[in-house]
């Protein structure tokens, strides 16, 4: 089979996707596909044009590869590509959008407000503690925590250097546990928990070597391990979602509250990312992973 790893775009998230993206490439060919990789750019169609795959592994994180557009572009071109759809790709990415979809499958989330930049900057949208989010973004960007006795609202948000736009989400925060799990097709893998030393997981624990140490399986009561794994699946069956993706969650220990904060249609696949690790932990091999997501491929 020949596969087009496209990878690189250009959201926030490209220097994320170029190692997901270079990763899955030479796994590719390790498991003996004929297999090419594609910075992809405005001119992705005719680059494809050019490649003709049978298949696109998709390695591409955050919008244009994320959101549905890479999706419906292969849907038109009528190639069979990995992981989620077109709907199910925009309604990921939305972290309003999509917890509204949480909500009406009865799966429990933190409060929430939709804010402009000037709106969240002039008056507190949520009491303190809570966290702005721009609503299209992954790996973090944008991410601000306003802590309990903070003077006023986050003034970050009107810096000329904000370019994470103005369809912002306010959220209140969770305190305790960071737990995320892996969903291949209907299968979730594991729970792991997420510690790290900085004040949350944040770009540099996500993607620096011992910036964060992931604990597998987490170490949490047997009924938070079980209810964080049918969550997962949950919200991939009603997002629509295909192939792979990874929830996150957070766990107030104190409360013994689990909510569900997002389903990632394109997790990371970066020698620090999660879904490998919990594979591994699954018996799966980075290269068999790969594989997988493969032949799971349609259009
Ligand atoms: N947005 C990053 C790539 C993740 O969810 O893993
Ligand atoms: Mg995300």
């Amino acid at each position: 089979k020949r596969v087009a790893v496209i990878y690189g775009g250009w959201s926030s998230e490209r220097e994320v996707s170029i190692s997901s993206g270079t990763q899955m490439l030479r796994a590719a060919e390790a498991a003996g596909y004929d297999a090419v990789g594609i910075d992809a750019g405005r001119n992705l169609a005719a680059q494809l044009t050019e490649a003709k795959p049978d298949v696109v592994l998709n390695g591409l994180h955050g919008p244009w590869g994320e959101d549905g557009c890479v999706q419906g572009l292969l849907e038109i071109m009528d190639v069979p590509y990995s992981h989620s759809g077109v709907l199910a790709s925009a309604l990921a990415m939305d972290k309003l959008k999509s917890k509204a979809v949480y909500r009406s499958a009865g799966l429990p989330v933190a409060e929430d407000k939709q804010v402009t930049r000037a709106e969240a900057a002039a008056a507190h949208a949520l009491d303190p503690p809570y966290v702005i989010k721009p609503v299209n973004e992954g790996s973090s960007f944008g991410v601000l925590i306003v802590r309990e006795g903070t003077n006023g609202p986050p003034q970050d948000l009107l810096d000329e250097s904000w370019h994470y736009g103005d369809y912002l989400m306010a959220e209140e925060f969770i305190p305790g546990r960071e737990l995320t799990v892996a969903v291949l097709g209907d299968r979730p893998l594991a729970v792991t928990e997420i510690t790290t030393l900085r004040d949350y997981y944040d770009f540099d624990a996500k993607y620096s070597a011992g910036g964060s140490r992931h604990v597998i399986p987490a170490d949490v009561p047997e009924h938070i391990t079980a209810m964080a794994m049918d969550f997962a699946v949950r919200a991939h069956q009603v997002l629509g979602c295909r192939g792979a993706t990874r929830s996150d969650f957070r766990y107030d220990d104190k409360r013994d509250r689990l909510v569900i904060l997002e389903t990632n249609t394109q997790p990371g696949m970066t020698p620090t990312s999660l879904v490998p690790e919990q594979a591994a932990f699954a018996g799966m091999s980075f290269e068999e992973l790969v594989a997988w997501m493969i032949e799971d491929a349609s259009c």
